[in-house]
């Protein structure tokens, strides 16, 4: 196929067959559900990896399940991100700040004491009206560049765009770029959050490939669809969040903006470190991941020991599980604390979601942490409620007992 960024041709690196759109949780179980291929794709060219086959952004968020958590990882984040922008200058008092896929609005709720204004975009309604009704005023819909000549009328330039896992959610990067640019005043900055290409790899983070990541960054591939749509990557930041993170800062202008020394330092290292080899070695990884969890298991289910539940009704848990091919019943339940959530059904493994307070009145033998990005603060959590017992099996960079 041809590279969504910059167009070159693309080499396909692994397929993990099919499976459901991740968060698309069900009110009931359902046998036949419809599953979409998740192929993933390297562009030899501009360094970035894609999925092959995009769904429609309107069917995914439309009606989306995906409340930010309550969460002390979060809120620890939300910190140092705020620092980062503070202390390099990108936010102060006067900054004027547009989200997109501000979800609840958790993270406007954080600034908003530090800067000038604030405003959500967010294309799920269901969520944007919960914002609202907080207090948080969300635009409800997809960030492009109709709705930034909209905000542009009505509020004038915004000093900086933030769009924090989301900017990879959508197949055409360049909509929201020239959004961005639109809206953007002068001087603007935009920063974007996502995941980091290198980090999934070398994590072995297979889960992280759903429907809704339609892109893996690089800087590199950043650099590219910043540039075409004339900005400019001047800063990095790297975040241990979801598995490791990279907010990338651009500037809005092309020619003066000075590159930082972070910049420089971690473009060198993903030249040395992302290649081809690293691909290869995860799709290696991804299958022995596969065996070596279908394995332990296996050994539990053959066991008197043989209760699992799944932790956290999470997207990426949703790839795991499905690409585990595991038998009607093997997970008898997944736990979330997210109300929205609970009662649903997992798409594919039909999986009912239970809250936290069933798995602490019928504690499992082990859990499969499908939530394993909040790992220390879960397994605090089971533990402070009384749980000692239940054994977590974390996926990840390989499957292992905690
Ligand atoms: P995420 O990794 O996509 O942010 O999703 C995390 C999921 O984990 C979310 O549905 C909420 C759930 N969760 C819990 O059930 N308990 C917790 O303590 C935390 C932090 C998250």
């Amino acid at each position: 196929m041809s590279c969504r960024i910059c167009g070159s041709n693309t080499k396909t690196f692994l397929d993990l067959g099919n499976s459901p759109p991740a968060n698309s949780l069900l009110s009931k179980p359902i046998r036949e559900i419809n599953k979409f291929p998740l192929v993933l794709e390297y562009c030899t060219n501009c360094k970035s990896v894609q999925l092959r086959d995009c769904l429609d952004a309107e069917d995914l968020y439309k009606h989306y399940f995906y409340e930010t958590p309550k969460s002390l990882t979060l809120d620890q984040h939300y910190r140092y991100l705020t620092n980062f922008l503070e202390t390099r200058n990108y936010l102060n008092k006067n900054t004027t700040v547009v989200e997109v896929g501000s979800n609840v609005g958790d993270y406007l709720k954080f600034i908003q004491p530090k800067v000038s204004s604030i405003l959500g975009v967010d294309p799920a309604e269901n969520i944007a009206h919960k914002a609202n009704k907080e207090g948080i005023p969300t635009i409800p819909d997809f960030f492009n560049l109709d709705v930034a000549k909209d905000i542009l009328k009505k509020r004038g330039n915004v000093d900086l765009i933030i769009a924090r896992h989301c900017f990879a959610h959508n197949s055409n990067p360049h909509e929201l770029l020239k959004a961005s640019k639109e809206l953007l005043s002068k001087d603007g900055h935009l920063v974007i959050e996502n995941a980091y290409v290198l980090n999934t790899l070398e994590n072995n983070e297979f889960d992280q490939i759903y429907h809704e990541h339609m892109f893996y960054f690089s800087i590199q591939s950043m650099q590219k669809a910043l540039s075409i749509n004339g900005l400019k990557l001047i800063d990095i930041m790297i975040s241990l969040i979801h598995g490791g993170s990279i907010v990338f800062i651009a500037s809005n202008i092309q020619k003066v903006a000075k590159k930082s020394d972070s910049l420089e330092k971690y473009l060198n290292h993903e030249l040395t470190f992302l290649n081809e080899e690293l691909l290869y070695n995860f799709a290696r990884n991804t299958l022995k991941i596969k065996d070596d969890l279908k394995k332990i298991i296996r050994d539990i289910i053959n066991s008197e020991k043989n209760v699992i539940y799944s932790y956290g009704a999470t997207a990426k848990g949703n790839t795991l599980i499905n690409f585990l091919e595991l038998e009607d019943g093997v997970i008898s339940y997944c736990v979330d604390s997210t109300k929205i959530k609970q009662n649903q059904f997992l798409p594919g493994s039909n999986i009912r979601i239970v809250d936290e307070n069933f798995a602490k009145s019928n504690p499992p033998n082990y859990f499969l942490l499908t939530a394993w990005n909040y790992k220390d603060e879960i397994i605090k959590k089971v533990r402070e409620a009384g749980d000692l017992d239940s054994i977590f099996i974390v996926p990840f960079p390989s499957p292992h007992f905690a």
